[in-house]
């Protein structure tokens, strides 16, 4: 089995004798690495990037190594960097702002705007195709609270106190619903059968401590301490606690209409919003989150569908994943991010872009870009729509 390396340990390996940061260790690997995959961690990294963080003081080269981590430890890396705190986005910026242009394909200059009028009644997927009648939506947002660390750098005790901040609101915000606990001793304590049956759901997270990528980096450190999910009473609202943003607000609807996820995932989040709780946003960049995909909106909204014929049966995803990223779509497997499609080809499918896009655009973007591909499944499918994607 593929074992995972630990930030604290990973992060020697570019340490010189005295434990200062060593430039050339980095370096090194990030050459290696390219060989295999150029990660925008990789290519962003520069002689000019390597004379900036020379003049940084020790902590922040301190930092700015485990900003690296995840991309350093992980050769199917294509971001390859996490932020740990706020700030890191201001003080690193001459690492981190072309990056974050390249992800989300921003030319000029980019202030992040907020619109949630989403319509209803407009994005209804049996427009496409009558069948397409009960689809699995959903839409999530991620969200980091000012004045925390985010969650590569958080310790075990802040962790702990952030889950039990947010217990409390869970407390009064006004949506019934039960806070599940993942930290041994919580009051809302869970056994690992019941995590293990809101898994098969698709509702909680996977075990952080087996991808390499969360561990690395430091988001999956102190594991299962201050880790949870909050669960609406109908089971179409949830929150999780201590992934890899310290809030990730979701919602799950089962029907036709896009805009009735966005409507149920903002009725959520202005909740919480209402509780007093503040986010840390960038006055340019928008909400701030862990990962610089999600900077901007932070919304990642999808359905899953199946694609038989792109997919060839499930045996040729590439072709599916090619297929989405041409229309600025991601295709990813059902079970999580790295996770592979079936022989139906289930893929998840979302917009890539978060930033520069308001919370309408996307999903409007997924809208449009569906149709298409459902036109090319149907086209794959030699024209034969009874044989073709049924999105589920
Ligand atoms: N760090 C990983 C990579 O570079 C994941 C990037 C995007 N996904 C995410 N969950 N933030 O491939």
């Amino acid at each position: 089995m593929h074992t995972c390396v630990f930030k604290d340990d990973a992060r020697k390996a570019y340490l010189d004798a005295e434990g200062k940061l060593d430039l050339a260790k980095v370096q090194a690997r990030w050459t290696e690495l390219g060989k295999i995959k150029v990660s925008l961690g990789n290519k962003y990294f520069t002689p000019a990037v390597v004379e900036k963080v020379k003049g940084l003081s020790d902590s922040d080269q301190q930092r700015f190594l485990d900003v690296m981590m995840g991309g350093l430890s992980n050769d199917d890396s294509s971001v390859g960097v996490y932020a740990t705190r706020p700030e890191d986005y201001d003080v690193f910026s001459f690492y981190l702002e072309p990056l974050i242009r390249e992800y989300h394909k921003i030319e000029g200059q980019t202030k992040q705007e907020h619109d949630w009028n989403i319509p209803v009644g407009e994005y209804v997927l049996t427009k496409i195709d009558s069948r397409l009648e009960k689809v699995s939506m959903r839409a999530r947002v991620a969200r980091n609270v000012k004045g925390w660390n985010l969650p590569p750098s958080m310790d075990k005790d802040e962790r702990i106190r952030f889950e039990n901040k947010m217990v409390e609101v869970f407390g009064s915000f006004g949506i019934p619903g039960k806070y599940h606990s993942l930290t041994p001793g919580h009051k809302n304590q869970i056994t690992n059968q019941q995590a293990d049956e809101l898994r098969n759901k698709h509702f909680l997270f996977n075990d952080m401590t087996t991808d390499n990528h969360l561990t690395s980096s430091g988001v999956a450190s102190d594991w299962p301490h201050g880790r949870g999910i909050w669960i609406s009473e109908d089971e179409t609202k949830m929150i999780w606690i201590g992934e890899e943003d310290q809030l990730r607000i979701i919602s799950i609807v089962q029907g036709n209409d896009l805009g009735k996820v966005d409507q149920s995932l903002h009725e959520l989040l202005s909740g919480i919003e209402k509780s007093g709780l503040e986010f840390a946003e960038h006055p340019i960049y928008g909400v701030i989150t862990t990962c610089p995909t999600n900077m901007g909106t932070g919304k990642r909204q999808s359905i899953l569908g199946k694609f038989p014929n792109i997919t060839k049966g499930g045996t040729d995803e590439k072709k599916l994943k090619e297929v989405a990223r041409s229309l600025g779509l991601q295709a990813r497997g059902v079970g999580g991010e790295h996770s592979n499609m079936d022989k139906e080809g289930t893929a998840d499918i979302s917009p890539s872009a978060r930033f520069g896009v308001t919370e309408a655009i996307v999903t409007k973007r997924l809208y449009e870009g569906l149709i298409k591909l459902y036109d090319m499944e149907v086209q794959a499918a030699g024209g034969n729509r009874q044989n073709c994607c049924i999105i589920y």
